[in-house]
């Protein structure tokens, strides 16, 4: 299959091209499509066969459910058997914007959207080109993020064309996305909301809102025995093809600890990469060394993640030494999606 793509920067110039992409999606095709958080892959979310294209295209398994994406308000209670209080709420303080709500979900959806659920999750992303090429291909679009199934989340177009280049109709190149890790996931359809997947919108943000909220348990942890009620957060995502470890404790023995490690791999003819900070960048001996950005700026080294990850796959390294990071605020998001990356390999020192 060819696939187009198209480059967008203003969503009135580039009228045309959403009109296309959003034929593509109401034939059963599939566009690639920049988000805030990163890059969705988009098909029909009332089609059936759509959402059989996209796990087909990602190599997915079926059982791990798609986010249906909405332009307006308006829009839900067509997809949804009801709206709570509660929703009604963070969508006024969230949406548009990197939030997902789960809901139970109306006939309209089909079950293979869902991965056999009867409950779906809905986002209205923030990006106006998101926003437009929603509304021309019809209102709902089913995406998960744009990546082969296992690779790290796309944050830019040409990650997306690594991976999904003659599998799909369509890419969309908004250039680089804003945020870099996927959505907050909220359940609504328990009697607590509970957060799924840590993002953007955090813990404390939620609960300014909505008061108490729980988190699930399987979030951080990795042998709590439960399955994660996000069907997706029970696979290794975001694997690098490097064997990761992330390194905890005192910064100087931190880098003393990679430092030995770096000189023993290296010298074995080993290529390592360090994901350092700003603060520690200097003080590393390794041959590649990439910072996330300064440790008391959460959203750069948010920013940064995903894309470093990619980078070290690009350049073959075999072992990666990842620094840790603070777990407050967005920072429960990049030790989320690390901690994947990692298989929860963490060595203390
Ligand atoms: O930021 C994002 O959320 C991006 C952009 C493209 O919007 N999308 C994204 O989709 O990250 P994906 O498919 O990579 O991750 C969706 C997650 C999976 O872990 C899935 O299991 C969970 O959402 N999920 C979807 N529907 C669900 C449902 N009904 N109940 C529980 N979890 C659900
Ligand atoms: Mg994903």
């Amino acid at each position: 299959m060819d696939t187009i793509i198209r480059e967008i920067s203003d969503t009135i110039e580039d009228a045309e091209t959403f009109l296309t992409a959003g034929e593509i999606i109401k034939n059963g095709g599939l566009v690639a499509f920049p988000t805030e958080t990163v890059y969705g892959l988009g098909g029909d979310a009332l089609n059936p066969a759509s959402s059989q294209k996209i796990y087909a295209a990602k190599g997915r398994p079926s059982d791990n459910p798609l986010i249906v994406h909405i332009a307006c308000m308006e829009d839900l209670p067509a997809i949804v058997k009801e709206i709570p209080d509660t929703a009604r709420k963070l969508a006024d303080a969230f949406w548009p914007g990197p939030l997902t709500m789960i809901f139970e979900k109306s006939d309209l959806v089909p079950k293979e959207t869902t991965g056999g659920l009867e409950t779906v999750a809905v986002r209205m992303p923030s990006d106006p080109a998101a926003l437009a090429f929603i509304k021309e291909a019809g209102g709902y679009v089913a995406a998960p993020s744009a990546n082969l199934s296992g690779k790290p989340s796309p944050t830019s177009a040409k990650y997306v064309e690594q991976d999904m280049l003659g599998r799909i109709d369509m890419i969309l190149d908004g250039g680089d996305v804003e945020i870099g890790l996927e959505s907050t996931i909220v359940d609504l359809t328990s009697e607590n909301p509970m957060i799924l997947r840590p993002g953007y919108v955090t813990k404390e943000m939620l609960e300014a809102e909505l008061g108490l909220i729980d988190l699930d348990k399987t979030m951080m942890n990795k042998d709590t025995g439960a399955a994660p009620k996000a069907p997706g957060m029970k696979y290794r995502h975001y694997a690098p093809k490097g064997d990761l470890s992330i390194v905890e404790g005192e910064d100087e023995k931190v880098v003393s600890y990679i430092n030995v490690q770096t000189a023993l791999l290296e010298a074995e003819g080993a290529k390592v990469g360090i994901i350092a900070t700003d603060e520690n960048q200097e003080k590393y001996c390794a041959k590649i060394i990439m910072s996330a950005g300064s440790k008391t700026r959460e959203e750069m080294i948010a920013h940064e993640l995903y894309r470093i990850l990619r980078e070290f796959d690009d350049l073959d390294v075999t072992y990666i030494y990842a620094e840790s990071f603070d777990t407050s605020g967005m920072g429960q998001a990049i030790m989320n999606r690390l901690l994947k990356a990692a298989g929860h390999k963490v060595v203390h020192v």
